[in-house]
């Protein structure tokens, strides 16, 4: 794919997706099938880089992976052996990527293994804080490595205990590895969290057969010990890319999109309630339950947008959503303010100053904030240069609010999209209409 992708002005957008399987899950599974006895397959697998990182590092510990795409489609399957609790010692470094996710959650099993791995990252990932995992996992009795609480990391697991640990942030990464590594600790793992976040590890783990017991709503107890059995699951479509199209849609009268297939597990699916606020028609036409995660299908249909004020858990909840909502805010009536989202600033990039940066680009007028953003609706942006600061999200935020400035945009190092989906530029050129 080119480093710089021309985004046209847009006056319409039609049609239905299907979109590739859920990042969070996808990741989630991997790691779980890795660990669990026997062979597990995972249909609609994520295709982004960031999922391949994780199926990666599960070939490097010892377990069978088999990934294949339909020619026509390109919608992948996975098939994962997993030979139990017990992984094999990596040849090398295991490299994460730009995988955040990878990096946090599998040094929770990592943890439990008696053996030494060193985890690396690309640039983005170095940059990361870690010390949100290597503090409690050192409680629990492994020996973890770092500089300054950044990768890489060097963890030599071993015999764990449980503790009672409440996460400093809120965080389903940090909940998840703690979670994973409870599975091979003494006694019992208590996490708590200051707010509840997306529930797919807790999910997951009940579907490949581990009890997870909920003692408040954001209050989890897993036993140490417990073996898992394989799955065979299709992941549900990823909700944090139909972000990208459903804003997109947000900005033209007359959009008319469906999607298929999608993941609407209330934890993840507060985006859906922010656009349903700001005036956006969505009408859920069909909803089922797969490994305890709600999928369906729904209809998009436009109107007039208003405005939002989005704090608090509700921040938390919107947490990859944000960007995308920040970029298109000018073209509301009343503007967008997020609040609480100092998060943004440790993701993949500086998400506060890489929206406030490219929508001044744009022409757009913003006030920065420490913890997040406010745009001031009914404003008229022009096209303009827009780097990605490396970030998929960055990059799929500006080429969504590209489509409805005055003038071509072009989007510096584009491909940073590949990390969550490869697809997303030959995608949303097939439903927009000139
Ligand atoms: C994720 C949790 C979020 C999110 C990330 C995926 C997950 O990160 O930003 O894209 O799958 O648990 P944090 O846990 O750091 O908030």
């Amino acid at each position: 794919m080119s480093a710089e992708v021309l985004i046209r002005p847009a006056r319409n957008l039609r049609g239905s997706l299907c979109l590739p399987g859920d990042k969070s899950i996808s990741h989630r599974y991997a790691m779980l099938a890795g660990i669990a006895n026997g062979v597990s397959r995972l249909e609609n697998f994520a295709t982004g880089a960031d999922c391949n990182s994780t199926l990666e590092c599960m070939r490097q510990l010892g377990c069978e992976v088999t990934r294949t795409a339909d020619a026509k489609t390109g919608v992948v399957a996975v098939e994962l052996e997993g030979s139990g609790l017990r992984l094999k010692a990596a040849d090398g470094k295991l490299d994460c990527g730009n995988s955040g996710s990878t990096m946090r959650m599998l040094s929770g099993i990592l943890a439990g293994q008696e053996f030494a791995s060193e985890l690396v990252g690309d640039a983005s990932l170095s940059r990361r804080p870690m010390a949100r995992i290597i503090r409690p996992l050192r409680d629990m009795g492994a020996a973890v490595g770092a500089n300054n609480d950044l990768p890489p990391l060097r963890i030599r697991g071993g015999r764990l205990k449980g503790i009672d640990y409440r996460l400093p942030v809120a965080s389903a990464q940090v909940k998840t590895c703690l979670m994973l590594a409870g599975l091979f600790a003494e006694g019992s793992t208590v996490i708590e969290e200051p707010v509840r976040t997306r529930d797919h590890g807790e999910l997951a783990l009940r579907s490949f057969g581990a009890e997870v017991d909920e003692l408040a709503s954001n209050r989890w107890r897993v036993r140490g010990g417990q073996t898992l059995r394989p799955i065979h699951a299709v992941v549900p479509g990823d909700i944090s890319t139909a972000a990208f199209f459903l804003c997109a849609a947000a900005l033209f009268p007359e959009a008319n999109l469906v999607l298929d297939n999608l993941l609407l597990n209330p934890t993840r699916a507060a985006v859906l309630d922010v656009l349903r606020s700001l005036g956006l028609k969505i009408s859920v036409l069909q909803v089922e339950q797969r490994h305890g995660e709600l999928t369906g299908v729904i209809q998009v249909r436009s109107g007039p947008l208003r405005g939002a004020t989005i704090a608090g858990a509700l921040s938390a909840a919107l947490i990859d959503e944000l960007p995308v909502l920040a970029a298109i805010a000018p073209y509301t009536a009343e503007g967008i303010e997020i609040r609480d989202a100092r998060e943004l600033r440790v993701k993949e990039s500086d998400r506060i100053a890489a929206v406030a940066a490219n929508l001044r680009a744009m022409g757009a007028e913003v006030e920065e904030r420490e913890d997040g953003l406010r745009v001031p609706g009914g404003q008229h942006l022009h096209g303009a240069e827009l780097p990605s600061f490396d970030d998929h999200r960055i990059a799929m935020a500006f080429a969504v609010a590209a489509l409805r400035a005055q003038g071509e945009s072009v989007i510096k190092d584009a491909d940073a999209a590949r990390i969550s989906f490869p697809e997303f530029y030959t995608t949303l050129e097939r439903l927009v209409e000139r």
